[in-house]
């Protein structure tokens, strides 16, 4: 089900995003555009890095005497644990010129050692696939950069469907066990948290058909809920008072009762029946309880988006089994922002839950925490340092996130203050 042409097509439709995220002019990849983010030159020479660690330095058919394309005194300075995103630009990096050379040498040696004894083996096809999710996720890292970029818009925007009128009540899902995560057997390229599937009993809830809209938000604004700390948690309160939160990040007034956001080197009206982005952990929470409801826990997020009540078995996606494509979701990079709500009918789960994969990440409120019987993968330290360490887990990938990069058992991570990434939310009730 999942072959090594799979993933070389997987690594080859990461670097074609990677290239179009890296066209721009060397000063605009090698400045600091926010605190928060690396000079887009690290991530563009760090997918390259990585890919050469996992797949030519570990796995079947490798040769201790190669010559590493990043020497060990260049590699070290891609080592995302070693060195905060806003010191980045103070590393003597490689160019972008050089950049480019170095991973397209890197990918040149990856594609021959697949195509070599051992190339198709199930470990070396995982460890592939591994390393294009990376670069996925690095991809969607540089969106956001892109979007905080003051320079000239880089890239354009494809149209999304129209969205349409959905039922304002939510969706019930009711009592009952489920599967949550995902056996390797059916999902290859799942990674390390997602596993080992379980059965869990989930009390009934009620989660929204689609996610929060600015409309609403704008509601919220207007109704002073950034300004009433009973909305908010004692840690949310203190973050918004300390940075001053008052709108989700980039949001200015319109003069006329509107507002509008500067994206990707664009101002432009806010639409209010888009899904809201760009909230923190604690804007969610403040916001769902303003509208007198919570976040859904992770696993309610998972039940309603892959579970089959009448089947009674996972389904692959929400819909079913069908690859995404442009009828189910938004996803993939092209839009440059979320599809209003109700765009996708044919992306509904089992339960009529749509929008649940693509056009933003939506907050839960479970801490990142691995599932009973967890066991590293390979990258032994891409889940496990961050268990417990008062992360927030998001879900269902972002208009910028790959197909290949999220399914419904993927688990995303982030602090509770950040809102740089392509976050919104979706409400939950307890029945
Ligand atoms: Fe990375």
């Amino acid at each position: 089900m999942t072959t090594l042409e799979d993933a070389v097509a997987a690594l080859e439709g990461a670097r074609r995003t990677t290239t179009r995220l890296t066209e721009a002019a060397d000063a605009e990849l090698t400045a600091q555009h926010s605190p928060l983010m690396s000079p887009l030159v690290w991530d563009l020479a760090h997918v390259g890095q990585q890919e050469e660690l996992w797949l030519l330095q570990h796995g079947p058919g490798r040769a201790p005497d190669r010559t590493p394309v990043f020497h060990p005194t260049i590699a070290c300075l891609y080592d995302a644990a070693e060195h905060p995103r806003a010191a980045r630009t103070q590393l003597p990096l490689l160019d972008p010129r050089a950049s480019r050379r170095a991973i397209a040498d890197v990918r040149r040696q990856v594609l021959d050692r697949l195509a070599g004894p051992g190339g198709g083996a199930p470990g070396a096809v995982f460890a592939a696939a591994m390393v294009a999710q990376h670069e996925h996720q690095h991809d969607e890292t540089m969106f956001a950069t892109h979007d905080l970029r003051a320079g000239d818009p880089l890239l354009a925007a494809e149209p999304t469907p129209p969205g349409r009128l959905v039922p304002a009540e939510p969706v019930l899902v009711p009592a009952g066990e489920f599967l949550l995560g995902v056996d390797p057997a059916e999902e290859p390229w799942a990674l390390d948290n997602e596993h080992p599937q379980h059965r869990v009993h989930v009390p009934a809830f009620r989660i929204g058909r689609v996610p929060v809209t600015n409309g609403e938000w704008a509601q919220f604004v207007a109704d002073g809920g950034y300004d009433d700390p009973r909305h908010w948690s004692a840690e949310g309160w203190a973050h918004r008072t300390a940075e001053d939160v008052r709108v989700p990040l980039g949001w200015s007034a319109d003069g006329a009762g509107g507002w509008t956001r500067r994206s990707f080197g664009v101002e432009a009206a806010v639409d209010p029946a888009e899904p809201v982005q760009h909230v923190d952990f604690h804007e969610a929470a403040a916001y769902a309880r303003w509208a007198g409801a919570r976040l859904p826990t992770e696993v309610e997020w998972e039940k309603a988006a892959a579970w089959d009540p009448v089947l009674g078995r996972r389904r692959r996606w929400p819909w079913g089994s069908d690859a995404p494509t442009a009828r189910h979701a938004n996803l993939g990079g092209r839009a440059l922002g979320p599809a209003q709500v109700g765009a996708y009918p044919a992306g509904a789960s089992a339960y009529g839950v749509e929008q649940l994969m693509g056009d933003v990440w939506e907050w839960t409120s479970s801490e990142f925490a691995p599932w009973p019987g967890f066991s590293p993968m390979l990258y032994d330290t891409y889940s496990a340092p961050w268990f417990g360490g008062g992360y927030r887990v998001l879900r269902g990938g972002s208009w910028a996130s790959d197909a290949v990069a999220v399914r419904p058992s993927f688990r995303n991570w982030d602090w509770p203050v950040r809102r740089q990434i392509f976050t919104g939310l979706r409400l939950a009730w307890d029945v």
